[in-house]
């Protein structure tokens, strides 16, 4: 892990947040790369889950809302952590986080355990009151269950089908811990599926194998799927499966797949009188059940960086990651710096390329040996060199480049006016 969090950090992938005023534990801020690699993963996910499949809908929702959707969902209430806090030194810990009774800091005795809601309060508008009181969204789900009714109006979907939404969730974690794994702020990637309740089995088998295929689709291994026992269950749900990775620190939820029945349309019908019910064609109305799988981002980010991981003594390291997902798809390095017919053709081929593939870097920083290096730690899948022979080689040599793979470190001449054919191609763009 400790590998993992200085690569992130050196190379600009994620740094502590607010770091020079001490940090604040539990926020992360994305670099340059990092960006990057959560945009390609959030494209990718959104091509697979909304774009190919034609009855999910996207949807991004306001992050605060009323007080009364919290209330109704259940969170107000019962979004709780069983909390200890330490009698001497007053450090909190999540209770299912602490084995013994003693204080991990000080060795203290530990008081009584109390439930601790996790919603950040926030108010809206100038008055400070129990009315302007509610808090940033938990999950990105309640923001879809709300706007069910507004996609149904609009588009009139036939059943099943399912609403997206990539957004920020918050929540006050007693201890956040492992890098971006525990947080308090993080982005979540959900669909809500509106199914017949008769088909909810069905439904959850589909879900569970189109969620098998995106694990594939990231080269994640590590992944073991857990059935939630009834009594572990969020309070939402009648079954979940727990998508599992290998992390560092130990076999932790990565994804989850949950049967959230028909509880959250019902409340919601019942707490703000609006009429929520499918109304089918022919037969009676009815409430959909939801079948939710749920993404966290920023755990992704977490495992990519852990599966694709390699380091040796002779090459240092190096981060395979799928190509889709790479933050810098192919970088351009001129054979020497200063030799301006090199550069200007170096910067020409930049250009070019820049024009056609997304994500394309300049590196003419040290010999071509360091910036494979550098181009190896950030995942960068092709590295492209212009040399004399680019300039006035031989007929078969005059006017291609070198481009080098990372995966196979092997070097093939390409035509410079093939070039972008064979990196799309290469990517899968
Ligand atoms: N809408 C359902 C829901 O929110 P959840 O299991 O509480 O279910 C869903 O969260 C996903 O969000 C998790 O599988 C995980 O990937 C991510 N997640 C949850 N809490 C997190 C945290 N504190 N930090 C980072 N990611 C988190």
């Amino acid at each position: 892990m400790e590998k993992l969090v200085s690569l992130a950090k050196r190379r600009g992938f994620i740094y502590p947040g607010s770091e020079f005023y001490g940090g604040l534990a539990g926020f992360w801020d994305y670099g340059p790369m990092g960006v990057e690699l959560k945009r390609n993963i959030e494209n990718l996910w959104w091509k697979m889950f909304v774009q190919s499949v034609p009855n999910i809908y996207g949807l991004d929702a306001a992050i605060i809302m009323n007080q009364k959707v919290w209330q109704a969902s259940g969170h107000a209430e019962g979004f709780s952590d069983l909390m200890v806090e330490c009698k001497e030194c007053k450090k909190r810990y999540r209770a299912d986080h602490i084995k013994s009774d003693r204080c991990l800091e000080c060795g203290g005795d530990l008081g009584e355990a109390s439930l601790f809601n996790m919603m950040f309060e926030t108010r809206v508008g100038a008055k400070q009151d129990e009315d302007s009181k509610t808090y940033l969204r938990p999950e990105t789900a309640q923001g879809i269950f709300v706007n069910f009714k507004n996609v149904l109006d609009s588009y009139s979907p036939k059943m099943p089908f399912g609403i997206a939404q990539i957004g920020k969730a918050f929540r006050n974690e007693i201890s956040p811990r492992d890098f971006v794994f525990r947080s308090r702020e993080f982005t979540q990637m959900e669909i809500e599926y509106f199914v017949e309740e008769k088909n909810w089995e069905k439904e959850f088998d589909n879900w569970l194998l189109f969620m098998r295929e995106w694990n594939e689709a990231l080269g994640l291994k590590n992944v073991k799927e857990i059935d939630t026992p009834r009594d572990n269950l969020a309070h939402y749900s009648k079954k979940t499966i727990d998508f599992e990775y290998e992390f560092p620190f130990g076999r932790s939820e990565l994804y989850g797949l949950a049967y959230r029945t028909d509880y959250d349309l019902k409340k919601h019908m019942e707490e703000s009188g609006e009429d929520l019910r499918y109304r089918p064609h022919e037969g009676e109305p009815f409430l959909p059940h939801v079948i939710e799988p749920t993404f966290g981002l920023d755990r992704t980010i977490l495992a990519l960086l852990n599966e694709h991981y390699n380091e040796n003594g002779e090459r240092g390291v190096w981060l395979a990651l799928p190509y889709k997902l790479a933050p810098v798809k192919a970088a351009v390095f001129p054979l020497l710096r200063n030799k301006e017919e090199l550069v200007s053709k170096a910067r020409e081929i930049y250009s070019s390329l820049r024009k056609e593939i997304p994500g394309v870097a300049w590196d003419d920083n040290g010999n071509v040996g360091k910036r494979y290096r550098r181009q190896d730690e950030v995942g960068t899948p092709f590295c492209v060199t212009i040399d004399f022979d680019t300039l006035e080689g031989e007929e078969n040599s005059k006017d291609t480049v070198t481009v080098r793979n990372r995966d196979t470190m092997k070097q093939e001449r390409v035509a410079i006016d093939d070039l972008v054919d064979y990196l799309k191609e290469k990517i899968g763009i």
